[in-house]
């Protein structure tokens, strides 16, 4: 983030000495990234260090170690996430259905709040967090965030939180990365600051509202994720949620969908006009998130407005449909649909889309999607992914072609 935010109080000048209560010292953190030379917020705890531990770490008795499918034909696959089952707790009922090795997609539909005085910590990756369904509040360290469909919560590596659901279930779309996020590079000036030609402006993110230091010594659990998925759970002697103020780049934020602003041209536009958020850098690891909120269709006489066939050979692409309609695959997907297309296969809209597409020129084409794609990592299906895939989705573009050719002669 390049946003520099203050909350709360601190001193001035960093590593002096500050007391927010009379006679009590308070302590700094960093929360740095790229060794001692990445984005970093400082944090100022109102009496103890984050380090002081009451019991042993021992192991949680669940982990988050993905495993790969049976199969590994290659083939293009439509993961039904509308089927997973909603169940346990935003953090224990998340469900990887794609990884690689610095990449997981996973699915989490909660129907319970975490429990009282547990807290969760991604020691492993980078989250984004995309809100298809449920509302309630992200509490963190640096203050909590309102969860409600459409947003994006973004959760740097190293955030202890915790996930309150004030909705009868929620339905989480979350992505892990080892890398950053940030918003797309090539929408930001040589200053960090977006430019007045970006889809995104960065100044439309909503912050963590800072709450009262929790000064209270107790027993907490924070369960820690690290090495590849295992949990160890920590019990700590003071609430985790003890800052007095906090300052830097480096926080918690949410993004709604919405404020993606939709770029379009006379025809066709390209995905990379709907980039919001970039994890690493191109082409050597992390992805591209991008956003496909309704756009004006190109106003060309002849535009087609939907996509070409399109062999983008070096990425992988998962896209995942938040609103049930889109033109493309019609009759194949619905709201919750999850297509995985390896970049070893070609994939395209099916059947007589591209005809029917021609309604929509010059017109605006509801849409709400999410796609991801890779810089340029291969993604693996999960047993999770594999259980839950349309079983025919490899031969769906045959159908659709074949059904058009049989209404019309
Ligand atoms: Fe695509």
């Amino acid at each position: 983030m390049t946003v520099i935010t203050k909350r709360g109080k601190l001193p001035k000048t960093p590593h002096t000495e500050f007391y927010y209560l009379p006679g009590v010292l308070s302590l700094e953190e960093i929360h740095g990234t790229y060794g001692f030379s990445g984005p970093y917020s400082r944090k100022l705890h109102i009496r103890s260090y984050p380090t002081e531990q009451s019991k042993p770490p021992k192991k949680a008795d669940f982990n988050f170690v993905v495993k790969a499918a049976p199969d590994d034909t290659l083939q293009p696959y439509h993961i039904l996430t509308h089927n997973i089952p909603f169940e346990g707790d935003p953090i224990q009922g998340r469900k990887a259905v794609l990884f690689g090795s610095s990449t997981i997609v996973s699915v989490s539909k909660p129907i319970k709040s975490m429990a009282e005085n547990v807290f969760f910590k991604n020691g492993d990756k980078h989250e984004i967090y995309y809100i298809q369904d449920g509302e309630g509040v992200l509490k963190t360290d640096y203050g909590n965030l309102s969860i409600r469909k459409g947003l994006y919560l973004i959760v740097p590596k190293g955030t202890p939180y915790r996930i309150e659901i004030s909705s009868k279930n929620a339905f989480f779309l979350l992505f892990e990365s080892s890398y950053m996020t940030t918003f797309p590079p090539n929408y930001m000036n040589n200053t960090g600051q977006a430019t007045l030609m970006a889809p995104v402006i960065e100044t439309e993110i909503d912050v963590p509202e800072l709450q009262e230091p929790i000064d209270k010594k107790g027993d907490y659990l924070l369960d820690v994720k690290h090495t590849g998925g295992k949990i160890t759970r920590l019990a700590l002697s003071h609430h985790p949620f003890d800052i007095v103020g906090w300052e830097g780049s480096l926080y918690p934020f949410s993004f709604d969908i919405n404020n993606h602003h939709g770029i379009s041209r006379e025809i066709h536009t390209a995905p990379p006009m709907r980039q919001t958020f970039q994890s690493g850098t191109a082409p050597h690891n992390g992805f591209s998130i991008c956003s496909f909120v309704s756009q004006m269709e190109g106003w060309h006489p002849k535009d087609i407005a939907a996509p070409y066939a399109h062999s983008n050979v070096d990425s992988d692409e998962m896209m995942f449909f938040s609103f049930g309609e889109y033109t493309a695959r019609e009759g194949v997907i619905k709201a919750g649909s999850m297509t995985f297309h390896p970049a070893s296969l070609p994939h395209s809209p099916h059947g007589d889309s591209a005809l029917r597409s021609m309604s929509l020129r010059g017109k605006l084409n509801k849409m709400l999607a999410v796609m991801l794609d890779t810089f340029f990592e291969s993604l693996t299906v999960t047993e999770c992914g594999y259980e839950f895939r349309d079983k025919d989705y490899a031969m769906s573009w045959y159908k659709a072609a074949n059904e058009t050719t049989a209404v019309k002669t």
